[in-house]
Order: structure tokens, then C-alpha cells, then sequence
């Protein structure tokens, strides 16, 4: 059984006002519900308040992106031993905007997969292909690409302590999401692919799917039999949008294995 979950990435908005006004929105409404996971990934200067406005909740702290080194002479740098003691579970690696806008190759985001690892956080892998690549017929060669670097650098068993994220380059930001059909395509191709790379539960792995989740298309993507819940931008900087979706991953039904 797969318990969805719904990870909101603010990436980087807000202010330490804005982002403890939307927590007071956001951690007692998502209180009562029991039957799915939440995080939210914040800015690096918001995570200690973050961490403050989640304690003993039931919502997790997640970063946006880590340095694939430990410490030592990295200005700037933020090292996945520095998020665990600040209490983040989850980190993002690979989000598409980290690789066309920073330059992160494939194999640089294998490295920051498994710093997290290292330091016991759970990665967020995101993999996804862009317009032009999906138009001419590669989506899952780019997919495969992605998640193939990873696991080569980094082994099968690794891959059980993370989440891949699908989210197509075309569909973040863009109010375009993909088809809950066309995500299923994709996720059921992620999931054969954890199968092949010898992950023993791929039927456990957590695929979500993120690009333009709101709360009108949120319960038809959850649907899914392959998609265990979201990665939200946008909707998850409105208290009621990103409320509603955390709403919609509690009332899907749980998929049971075959
Ligand atoms: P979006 O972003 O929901 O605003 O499309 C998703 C993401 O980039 O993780």
C-alpha cells in the first residue's frame, strides 16, 4: 500500500512574514488528515522558522536543493549534514529550473543524491522532459537518462531511500499540466524502470507528479495508479490551494499492490 504524498516547493518566495502567515494557515487545516504525508520545501533562510512552525506537526521540512559536498571550503554551499540538524526529511535534487538555470548535469544531481542519502534525508528526484523533447518522441529516453545517472552512480539500494518526482519542463509554472493520462504513462514508466535497476520494491517507491497541481486538477492526477501524490510550486504558496490538494491526497484511495 503507497500513502500519497504532497510536497509543496515554494522556491524562492517569500519573506519570513509571508511564510510563517501562510504556515498559520496551512499546519492546523492539515492536522486532521491522517491518511497522507505532507512537507514543504522552503527557501534555506526560512527553514529554521519553517522548522519552529512545523514542530509536532504533521507536516515535514524539506529543503530545495543540497551541495553534494560534506563541508570544508564550499562558499556558499549548503551540505546535507547542515539540513539534517535542522530537522529537513526531504531534499530536492535535479528540479529542472536547478538544471537549465545552474547548470546541474545528470551527474552532479547523482552527487547530491547521495549526500542526502549519506546524511539519512529522504532526496527528491526530479526528472521530467522538456517541450521540444516531448514533441519529438523522448520523453523516456530523457527520463530514463536521468534516472539511469543516479542510479549508476549511486546503486539500487539507494534508490529505496528516495521519492522521484515527474514533473515535464512544460508543464511548471506554465498553468499547462499534463493529462492525468499522460503523467500515468510516465510514472508507470518510472516504476518499470526502479524494477529493472533492481530496486526490490519498485512497487513501493513513491513516484509524485509536479507541474501546475492545483486544487481543480489535483484529485483526477491522484487518481492515477502510479501517481502517489504531488510536488506543488505555485498552488503551494496559496494557504487554501495547496489546504485543498492535501485534501484531495487524503480522500484518494490508497493503491494497493497487485
Ligand atoms: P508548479 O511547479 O506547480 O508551479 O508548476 C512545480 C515545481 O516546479 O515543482
Amino acid at each position: 500500500m503507497r500513502i500519497k504524498l504532497v510536497a509543496g516547493n515554494w522556491k524562492m518566495n517569500g519573506t519570513l512574514a509571508s511564510s510563517r502567515a501562510l504556515l498559520e494557515a496551512v499546519v492546523p487545516a492539515l492536522a486532521p488528515l491522517k491518511r497522507a504525508n505532507f512537507a514543504v520545501c522552503s527557501p534555506f533562510p526560512h527553514l529554521g522558522l519553517v522548522q519552529q512552525a512545523l514542530r509536532g506537526s504533521n507536516v515535514a521540512l524539506g529543503a530545495q536543493d543540497v551541495c553534494q559536498h560534506d563541508n570544508g571550503a564550499y562558499t556558499g554551499g549548503v551540505s546535507a549534514a547542515m539540513l539534517a540538524d535542522l530537522g529537513c526529511r526531504y531534499v530536492i535534487v535535479g528540479h529542472s529550473e536547478r538544471r537549465a538555470v545552474f547548470g546541474d548535469s545528470d551527474e552532479l544531481v547523482a552527487l547530491k543524491y547521495a549526500a542526502a542519502v549519506r546524511h539519512r534525508l529522504t532526496p527528491i528526484l526530479c526528472v521530467g522532459e522538456t517541450l521540444a523533447e516531448r514533441e519529438s518522441g523522448v520523453t523516456e529516453k530523457v527520463v530514463a537518462r536521468q534516472l539511469d545517472a543516479v542510479i549508476g552512480h549511486c546503486g539500487a539500494a539507494a534508490l529505496e531511500r528516495g521519492v522521484v518526482a515527474y514533473e515535464p519542463v512544460w508543464a511548471i509554472g506554465t498553468g499547462r499540466n499534463a493529462t492525468p493520462e499522460q503523467a500515468q504513462a510516465v510514472h508507470e514508466y518510472v516504476r518499470g524502470r526502479l524494477a529493472a535497476a533492481g530496486r526490490r520494491m519498485a512497487d513501493a517507491a513513491c513516484i509524485l507528479y509536479g507541474g501546475s497541481v492545483k486544487a481543480a486538477n489535483a484529485a483526477q492526477l491522484f487518481a492515477m495508479p502510479d501517481v502517489d501524490g504531488g510536488l506543488i510550486g505555485g498552488a503551494s504558496l496559496v494557504a487554501g490551494e495547496f489546504v485543498a490538494i492535501c485534501r484531495a491526497a487524503q480522500s484518494s484511495k490508497e493503491t494497493v499492490k497487485s
